[in-house]
């Protein structure tokens, strides 16, 4: 149960950390059943290489069927020119998604009960919806940069309600690539919405593409706060709320898990790229 004065801070800030949200034993359990996933993948089977900086290399048949399956997604420095791995395959992932929380077990159980169910409440989410869930390996050397961007842009509902539970399932640190964020980036003008990832429906699987909103510049690790935790920790924050994360160069991997829930009374956009079928419908943290 959040205090009125975390609820304050959330409204504030656009965050709230919550250090052991989740105990030893659940990161543990989380980032074995993670590495288990790596290690039964077949590279040699296909995958597509993830980077935000150049969205159209996961603009393909694949990301779009991550909607309801459990997908490994490359590093983009994992691969060559001619997409051979340069590094070992349990480092060579840049994250797995996006249905863990309804077709894994384990990630199913981390990812529901009364405690997530409570919190979502109290932070205003009425019949959430958990469309999406990611590990993100941010792996040594090699794990790239998150640009800044809204997680809003990919889960466009009407009004705006998608909350952002990040898990810390390593230390996050500076070296590593923690979180940044920008103090009340998401309120008033300064919360405008800068880009939104649209499927196009125009034949076959479609397209996906950012669709630019406003001119409004990001914010800077000038402006913005860096927020180191340790693994446990649940940083909850507003769709709205710029946020980056730097390169990891350090020896140490940087695990975090995401769930991406909005309001059920809200209109989820058909235009979303990521949609669920009548075979898995969407659910909440119960
Ligand atoms: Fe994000």
């Amino acid at each position: 149960m959040l205090t009125p004065l975390q609820k304050a801070a959330y409204q504030e800030q656009g965050w709230l950390v919550l250090p052991g949200f989740k105990s030893p034993g659940d990161t543990a359990a989380v980032c074995g059943r993670a590495r288990a996933i790596v290690e039964a993948f077949d590279p040699a089977a296909g995958a597509s290489r993830f980077s935000t900086r150049d969205r159209s290399l996961v603009a393909d048949a694949r990301l779009l069927a991550s909607a309801e399956a459990v997908h490994c997604f490359f590093e983009e420095e994992a691969l060559d020119a001619e997409g051979r791995l340069v590094v070992p395959k349990a480092q060579s992932i840049n994250k797995i998604g996006h249905a863990l929380h309804d077709l894994d077990p384990v990630f199913s159980a981390f990812s529901k009960g009364p405690a997530l169910a409570e919190l979502a409440a109290d932070l205003g989410l009425v019949q959430p919806q958990v469309w999406q869930s990611q590990v993100i390996f941010k792996q040594p050397q090699i794990g790239g940069e998150v640009g800044w961007h809204q997680d809003a842009s990919f889960f466009e509902t009407d009004p705006i309600t998608v909350t952002t539970f990040w898990f810390a399932l390593e230390d996050a640190t500076l070296d590593n690539g923690c979180l940044w964020a920008e103090p009340g980036g998401h309120r008033g003008e300064r919360g405008e919405l800068r880009e939104r990832y649209v499927h196009e429906q125009a034949g076959g699987t479609g397209r996906l593409r950012m669709e630019p909103l406003s001119r409004r510049p990001w914010p800077s690790t000038a402006t913005a706060l860096p927020l180191p935790v340790e693994a446990g920790t649940l940083i909850v924050f507003h769709g709205l709320l710029p946020h980056y994360s730097a390169p990891n160069r350090s020896p140490r991997s940087r695990l975090a898990y995401t769930l991406h829930a909005t309001c059920g009374t809200a209109a989820y956009s058909p235009r979303n790229w990521l949609q669920r079928s009548a075979a898995l419908p969407v659910r909440g943290f119960v």
